[in-house]
């Protein structure tokens, strides 16, 4: 089986209702990522920290997956599927793909502000339970806080994710700008000769060193063309 690796941003979600970071309309604008996505602010403001995260996720608990995410877990049945994705939102899953793996960390997960990647201490809250008071304490006494990685902070899973890139026959890239590593990075993973696609509606400017096919349509529409060309 061939095996295709997706590395996806938040242009993935734009069709189930999320912002992208960036850009004039971007998440970025209205909350200031020093104010929101940084180890310093969940020290100096966590109820401001904890409050963004929830409102995020009170919209993904209302949020549906769309045709793109179900298209890229229908080509499980004939290709070996790994999605690598820089959305905290589990609309991957949702959609279908068994085999996701979150760099930025999960929406719907909170986690020990003094032992983060404890799995004695992570908590998954559900849809009646999605709201965290500021103050709540992990199981180890520390402040419970957002299972993110921060900018500044060390990306763990990245590791697995080259693994994975190392090893695709195709890679394919969807709605990210290429602004942020290490995740820009893994395209320099990608093996000699496996064909590399791009599918974003705007121009990218970033990671443009290697030779990538350009799809420029939204999501779905991409996903789409991509496939038709594809098929096995
Ligand atoms: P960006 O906001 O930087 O880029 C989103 C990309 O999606 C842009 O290139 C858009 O052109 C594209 N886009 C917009 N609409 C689309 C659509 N309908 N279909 C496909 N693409 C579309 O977001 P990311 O690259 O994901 O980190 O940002 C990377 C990281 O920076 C995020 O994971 C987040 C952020 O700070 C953390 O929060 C830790």
């Amino acid at each position: 089986m061939k095996k295709i690796v997706f590395l996806t941003g938040a242009g993935m979600s734009v069709e189930s209702g999320f912002k992208t970071f960036r850009g004039s309309d971007g998440l970025w604008e209205d909350y200031p990522v020093e104010q929101v996505a940084t180890h310093e602010a969940l020290e100096n403001d966590p109820a401001l920290v904890i409050n963004f995260y929830n409102r995020l996720r009170k919209k993904l608990f209302a949020s549906q997956p769309n045709e793109g995410h179900k298209l890229i877990s229908a080509l499980e049945k004939d290709y070996d599927v790994t999605v690598i994705t820089q959305n905290v939102d589990d609309l991957h899953e949702r959609g279908g793909s068994s085999h996701v793996i979150h760099l930025h960390g999960e929406l719907k997960k909170m986690c020990s502000s003094a032992d983060a990647y404890n799995p004695d201490y992570i908590e998954t809250l559900t849809e009646d339970n999605w709201e965290v008071i500021p103050g709540t304490k992990a199981k180890d006494g520390s402040m419970l806080r957002p299972f993110i990685v921060f900018f500044g902070e060390a990306v763990p899973m990245i590791e697995e994710a080259a693994r994975e890139v190392s090893q695709a026959d195709l890679f394919v890239i969807v709605g990210t700008s290429l602004n942020v590593y290490p995740a820009a990075g893994l395209v320099r993973y990608v093996p000699i000769g496996a064909p590399i696609y791009l599918i974003d509606p705007n121009e990218v400017t970033q990671g443009k060193k290697c030779d990538v096919t350009v799809i420029r349509k939204g999501a779905t529409e991409g996903l789409q063309e991509l496939f038709a060309s594809i098929k096995p």
